[in-house]
């Protein structure tokens, strides 16, 4: 079947090997309009999108996850840039909508050509000693807090597909 929405679903993978070049305004422009796109419960749109390219502030929040976490490595996994959702933390459904709005981002971002991985890492980074310092430095919102974030940028690498999980399936009748 030639479905460019289903292909896109089953070509999507999370990529943790990047390439050097800077994903573009034009780029952006793209993703972000898609996420705003993106269904969300009551069309509250409870989210905030913070675009992270700057590499000495995905260092520091990468240092600072690393250090909380107590691990080493790069949770960005190389990517020149980041979109980090924020979300009010009180309202039922503002993470779910996060997610939706983040996977959102994924698949517009795979179908122009771009690699993205989702993360939960830098909740680390948010949640800890310092989370008032980094919700500052990325702007989020009075009274927001990280949902999610999503690495972007230009493949190096591919992998398989996730293999599915069996017995995950009821049809009740
Ligand atoms: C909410 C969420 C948080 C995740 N956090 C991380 C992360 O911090 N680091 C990472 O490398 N991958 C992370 N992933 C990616 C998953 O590991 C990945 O989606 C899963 O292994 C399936 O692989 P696929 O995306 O290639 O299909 C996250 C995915 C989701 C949905």
């Amino acid at each position: 079947m030639d479905n460019p929405v289903l292909t896109a679903i089953a070509e999507r993978r999370s990529i943790r090997a990047y390439k050097d070049d800077k994903v573009t305004k034009e780029q952006f422009d793209i993703l972000l309009r898609a996420a705003e796109e993106a269904p969300s419960a009551r069309n509250s749109q409870p989210w905030h999108f913070s675009v992270v390219q700057n590499p000495a502030i995905l260092a520091e929040i990468n240092a600072e996850a690393c250090r909380n976490l107590n691990r080493e490595g790069d949770i960005f996994h190389g990517a020149s840039a980041a979109i980090f959702l924020s979300c009010d933390a009180a309202s039922r459904w503002a993470r779910l909508d996060c997610g939706i709005a983040t996977q959102t981002i994924a698949l517009a971002a795979h179908s122009i050509g771009l690699g993205t991985v989702i993360l939960g890492l830098p909740d680390a980074a948010f949640t800890g000693a310092r989370g008032d310092y980094f919700n500052k430095l990325l702007k989020f919102p009075a009274g927001y807090s990280f949902a999610v974030a999503i690495a972007i940028g230009f493949p190096a690498a591919t992998k398989e597909a996730h293999p599915v999980e069996p017995d995950r399936i009821t049809f009740v009748e």
